[in-house]
């Protein structure tokens, strides 16, 4: 089993989404997930709930909710256990010693970042922190920034200069663009079930290409990712 962190000191800098993201993307290949929800707000058992509700969910993805030390260990070992192909670790924005338990036991460090002055310091110093902690535990793993919520139509100077100043770090190469299929996620559910959901009915298929747009951009995010973990 391989996982995968998502962390930033900030909060809403699109952990959640990129995580529901990726996991829709893994078990639309036929991977077993575990989600391991390392928020008190358990915003994964919440995108459980909503799915199973809607008819979106996917029993190939199990959610752990893991808000403190000692449940988070529960739920390695469990994981571990039960051979998911993949673990994904949502964490809470900000800094804690769960959240650093969450980057030493993980085989890569992914830091999402709007392109807005706060959300690009934050990730910077989330990845400077990362790195030093790493280098305490003499590990030695892909960490890398990923630009989530760009928006679609065309950037402003700044945003251009922010993306610019962003692409000097270790960076996913796939940009998660600003769109309504990321924003419905945690409502709607997984993004492949949704979509099959979609283009069934006559009335929704109106919005199909927008949510296919979105599975391209997961499954592009997702093979970065594998890239970065030697699974591709
Ligand atoms: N690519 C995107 N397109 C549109 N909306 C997005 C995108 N990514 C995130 N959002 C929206 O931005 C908000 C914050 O995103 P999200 O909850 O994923 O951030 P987070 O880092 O997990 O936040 P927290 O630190 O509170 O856990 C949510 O309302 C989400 O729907
Ligand atoms: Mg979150």
């Amino acid at each position: 089993m391989k996982q995968i962190t998502f962390a930033s000191f900030k909060g809403g800098a699109g952990k959640t989404t990129a995580v529901m993201a990726i996991c829709s993307t893994l078990v639309a290949n036929g991977k077993r997930v575990a989600l391991i929800d390392a928020d008190e707000n358990a915003p994964l058992s919440d995108w459980r709930e909503a799915a199973t509700a809607a008819g979106t969910w996917s029993d190939l993805a199990h959610v752990y909710e893991a808000d403190d030390l000692r449940s988070f260990e529960g739920a390695f070992e469990d994981a571990s256990s039960r051979s998911f192909d993949y673990a994904i670790i949502d964490t809470r924005g900000g800094g804690s010693e769960l959240n650093n338990a969450c980057m030493i036991n993980t085989h890569a460090v992914i830091i999402p970042s709007a392109l807005t002055t706060l959300d690009m310091t934050a990730a910077l110093s989330t990845f400077e922190h990362t790195i030093e902690l790493l280098q305490t535990m003499d590990m030695d793993i892909p960490v890398a920034l990923l630009i989530q919520r760009v928006p679609v139509g065309k950037l402003t100077v700044s945003q251009k200069q922010d993306l610019a100043a962003l692409a000097e770090l270790p960076r996913c190469e796939t940009i998660l663009y600003s769109r309504d299929a990321f924003a419905a996620l945690g409502k709607r559910g997984m993004l492949h079930l949704t979509y099959a959901q979609i283009v069934a009915d006559s009335v929704k298929r109106i919005s199909a290409s927008h949510v296919a747009t979105a599975m391209k951009e997961a499954q592009s995010l997702t093979q970065d990712i594998l890239e970065a973990l030697g699974d591709a």
